[in-house]
């Protein structure tokens, strides 16, 4: 039976992971540790606050004493560090907060491992894993080889440079003090419970509003796609499998172009509300309530300062090493994540009015 405690559990990735752990896992205990930002939801756990094996603790990653008493009280063996400031367009206009949440509090928590599982001897198998991006290895061309791990590392946007400093300091904690970590850098996510100012949900919600859907400069950019709970499968992979001081990329081979995934999304919606008559009467200010399709809303707006050209992920490492396989393809995946943000119109309400963080 293990111990963990997840940081940032309340967030899009984390919440997932949550659950995605215990069920496969279901004799583990969990705590999370959030501090309930803008991008942190105490919704995002309603199905499992009152579980017993599931405890939160809301504060935060750069309070050294917090962390310390946590993994001493609940005799934690793995952290699972997912907290992390992750919008890059508000890295670009307020970067202090990805300094002090990415670098600082990634460093906090380190300390605090050091110090409870190898000054003060408590747990010789513990396991710090460390959850990155592919954003830290900067922008490809179009004919250059996906990155692997022996990328270098060469950040464009102040929240990649924040998570490419976070990634040094679990690396040297490995390589000084002997901290036992893995590091897994992944793909653009998508799924349930992702806050709507990323692209996916963003789009989803001003289709069913009638709202415009903006597309950075010509939308040609590519990303990599991955469906949330194919990544938590990888960072699973690598905690029970991954070889010490290792880094895994975990992606899914599915590259896009921005304006690509968005088309899809719309001929999704189009498609939905053809077959379903109710949808219109519950979204009656979008077009496809009219039969009119949702790509009428495309509008291209101005670029993002230093927009990555295109990410791509080469996955053969924890393919080959560990056995890891997606499960979802984008379409399956798409429609599981429009069947949750229609399922749960409640949830994202209460972002777009606020009342979430009361
Ligand atoms: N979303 C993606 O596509 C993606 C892809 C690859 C890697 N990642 C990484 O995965 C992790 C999770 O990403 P996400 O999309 O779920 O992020 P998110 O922004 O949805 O959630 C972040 C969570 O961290 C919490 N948090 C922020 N500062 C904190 C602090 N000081 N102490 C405690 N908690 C704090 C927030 O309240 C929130 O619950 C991040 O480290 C991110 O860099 C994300």
């Amino acid at each position: 039976m293990a111990k963990l405690l997840v940081t940032g559990g309340a967030g899009f990735i984390g919440a997932n992971f949550l659950q995605f752990w215990q069920q496969n896992n279901p004799d583990d205990i969990i705590v999370t540790l959030d501090a309930l930002t803008y991008a942190g939801n105490k919704n995002n756990l309603a199905s499992i606050l009152n579980e017993s094996w599931f405890t939160f603790v809301h504060g935060s990653i750069c309070d050294q004493a917090l962390v310390e008493s946590l993994l001493l009280e609940h005799d934690i063996d793995t952290l699972v560090h997912f907290a992390a400031e992750s919008h890059v367009d508000r890295s670009i206009t307020g970067p202090d907060a990805f300094i002090e949440t990415n670098i600082v509090g990634t460093h906090t928590l380190l300390k605090a491992a050091k110090k409870i599982w190898i000054n003060e001897n408590k747990k010789q198998h513990h396991l710090f894993h460390h959850v990155s991006t592919d954003e830290v290895y900067g922008t490809l061309a179009a004919d250059d080889p996906a990155f692997n791990e022996d990328t270098p590392y060469a950040p464009n946007s102040p929240y990649a440079a924040s998570k490419a400093a976070s990634d040094h300091l679990v690396r040297s904690y490995h390589h000084t003090y002997g901290l036992r970590v893995t590091t897994s850098n992944c793909s653009n996510n998508y799924g349930p419970y992702q806050f709507p100012e990323k692209l996916l949900p963003l789009c989803m919600l001003n289709i069913l509003s009638g709202k415009a859907l903006p597309i950075y400069g010509d939308g040609t950019q590519i990303r990599d796609w991955l469906y949330v709970d194919d990544h938590n499968r990888g960072i699973e992979l690598v905690i029970k499998k991954g070889r010490l001081g290792e880094t895994y990329n975990v992606g899914g081979n599915n590259e896009r172009a921005n304006i690509d995934v968005v088309n899809l999304l719309c001929e999704l919606f189009d498609s939905r509300f053809a077959a379903d008559t109710e949808l219109a009467s519950r979204f009656p200010d979008s077009p496809c309530a009219k039969g009119i399709s949702a790509k009428t809303l495309i509008t291209y707006v101005t670029d993002r300062p230093g927009h990555d050209t295109r990410y791509a992920i080469n996955a053969t490492k924890i393919m080959n090493e560990l056995g890891y396989a997606p499960v979802e393809d984008f379409n399956s995946g798409l429609n599981k994540t429009i069947d949750w943000y229609l399922n749960n119109e409640s949830w994202w309400r209460s972002i777009l009015d606020g009342s979430y963080q009361q």
